[in-house]
Formats: C-alpha cells, sequence, structure tokens
C-alpha cells in the first residue's frame, strides 16, 4: 500500500505558489499510489472560486475517488470571517480598516459559524467522503471518522480546528484542539482490529519549544495543539501505528510516545511517499 501525504498547498496564495501546486497535482496523475492524503490547509482564504480550483485540478488527477483520495480541513479553510474576510490581501492599510469588523466577528463566532464553514468545505470535495465510518454511525460526514484502505490500513481522521469555546482566545484562529472522548471512541472501533492505523489532523505535534526554537515563542505559541500532550498518551494507549499532519510548514518525520513515526508535509514544495507492508512504514520526502 503506498500512500502519497501532501498538505498545507494554500492555493490562492500567489500566483508562483499555484502553478507549484498545480504541477504538484498534475504528477499525480502519473503516480502509482494507492491513495493520497491531504492534510488541511488546500486553500489560503477558505474562497469559493480556491475551492473549486483546487477540486478541478484534483479531477483531472485522476484521484478524485473516495478509495483514492481523503481531503481534511486546515484553519485556513474554515474561520472564514478571519483568512476570507479580513486577513486577505498584502494591503495592510485595507486589513487594519477591516480590524473592527473581524473583532466583531470572532466575538460572534460560535457552533453554528464553525458548521457553516466546514459544510462550505465537504460541498466542494463531498464525493471523497463517501464510504466513512463515524461515531454517529449515518452518512452525514462528522468527526472523528475512519475510512479503510484496502484489507489491511485504515486512517482515523481527527478535526483538530475544533476550537471553541476557546476562540475568543485563539484571535489568529490556527490554535488547535482535539476533542478526546471522540478520538478515544473511534480509536476504539471494532473495525480498525488488525489494521495499519494512520491518525490524520492538521495540526503538528512537535513540542512548543521545538517550533518555537526554529521559528519563534509568538509562531509556536499561536499554532500550538492545545491538548497535544494528553492526544499523544491516546495515540500511545490506542496502537496507532503512524500520524500525518501539515500546519507547521516544514516537511520532516519525527516520533512521539513510544516511538510513533510523525510525518509533516506542510509544504507545498515537497510531499512524502509512504510504503507500507509487512514490516511497517517506509517513509521518503520528495521535492
Ligand atoms: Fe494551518
Amino acid at each position: 500500500m503506498k500512500i502519497v501525504h501532501l498538505s498545507d498547498l494554500h492555493w490562492g496564495f500567489s500566483p508562483e505558489r499555484d502553478a507549484l501546486i498545480e504541477q504538484r497535482l498534475g504528477e499525480l496523475s502519473a503516480c502509482t499510489a494507492d491513495h493520497v492524503v491531504i492534510s488541511g490547509d488546500l486553500s489560503q482564504s477558505g474562497r469559493s472560486e480556491e475551492f473549486a480550483a483546487l477540486r478541478s485540478l484534483l479531477l483531472g488527477s485522476g484521484c478524485y475517488h473516495p478509495d483514492r483520495l481523503t481531503v481534511i480541513p486546515g484553519n485556513h479553510d474554515l474561520f472564514s470571517f478571519f483568512f476570507r474576510d479580513f486577513n486577505a490581501g498584502r494591503d495592510l492599510y485595507a486589513r487594519w480598516r477591516r480590524l473592527p469588523g473581524a473583532a466583531a466577528s470572532l466575538y460572534r463566532y460560535g457552533w453554528r459559524e464553525y458548521e457553516a464553514d466546514l459544510d462550505r468545505f465537504h460541498s466542494f470535495f463531498s464525493e471523497t467522503f463517501e464510504g466513512i465510518f463515524t461515531l454517529a454511525g449515518n452518512p452525514a460526514i462528522s468527526y472523528p471518522f475512519i475510512k479503510l484502505l484496502g484489507e489491511r490500513a485504515a486512517l482515523i481522521v481527527l478535526e483538530s480546528n475544533r476550537m471553541l469555546p476557546q476562540i475568543r482566545r485563539n484571535s489568529a484562529c490556527s490554535n488547535g484542539w482535539i476533542d478526546l472522548d471522540a478520538a478515544a471512541a473511534i480509536l476504539a472501533h471494532p473495525g480498525l482490529e488488525n489494521r495499519f492505523r494512520i491518525v490524520v489532523l492538521h495540526h503538528q505535534l512537535q513540542a512548543e519549544e521545538q517550533v518555537a526554537a526554529r521559528m519563534g515563542r509568538l509562531y509556536a505559541a499561536m499554532t500550538r495543539l492545545i491538548n497535544r500532550t494528553a492526544l499523544i498518551d491516546l495515540l500511545d494507549r490506542s496502537g496507532v501505528d503512524l500520524v500525518l499532519h501539515g500546519h507547521y510548514h516544514h516537511l520532516e518525520q519525527y516520533t512521539v510516545g513510544r516511538s510513533i513515526p510523525v510525518v509533516n508535509s506542510g509544504d507545498a514544495a515537497g510531499w512524502h511517499l509512504i510504503d507500507i507492508g509487512e514490516e511497517g512504514a517506509g517513509i521518503i520526502p520528495r521535492m
């Protein structure tokens, strides 16, 4: 089983970035991988035209099928009041004038707005969610969910942007949080028995100090997964074999807990090819 892992494409950031993404997704048509995972931030600002452009490229790549493609939202794909309505563009004066409106939206942002942002993301990529297993046990898309890959592997997808009601202390909409009770329930699903368990989420699992050493304290504090330590304990207890994420824009591999391999493909300049065999996963970075 070969998996291509991409993340943080940020379509719409710049024409140069868009050209790179177009090339990258075009390469998938010649790729013999069994499955492609894109772990969030497909778009720069969650605009409908950005999602539509990516959908079109993915359709053209030939991998647009639930058995061959899994996409999940990142913070840039949600929180539309911030990334689409406030943070867009490079005109700092225009952004300053939009600040009062953004602050009011931040105060008003609640579960209803979050669910509407999620629904909008799902509406562009709905076919890729067909056949998932959720805790509710119905066909509606909800998190966490399981997608079985062939006879031997499974993706366990967690939604790490679920920051409410803490959102008002997360004013850049970039911190993460995991619903641990729901994650524990899905990781105990009998359908995972004897399968290679691959957890997919958007936010990084590195310690805040490690991220700060490279990126500075402010960046590390504003991008961290709030309940990271408790999540790693849960992954350890649940027999997880591999974790895939992005968010923190580096191409790297590391381990957490009892040496669970973690792959960060958070940079559109690169990606990882993961080959799962009898002995575990072989992980190869590609540029
Ligand atoms: Fe992100």
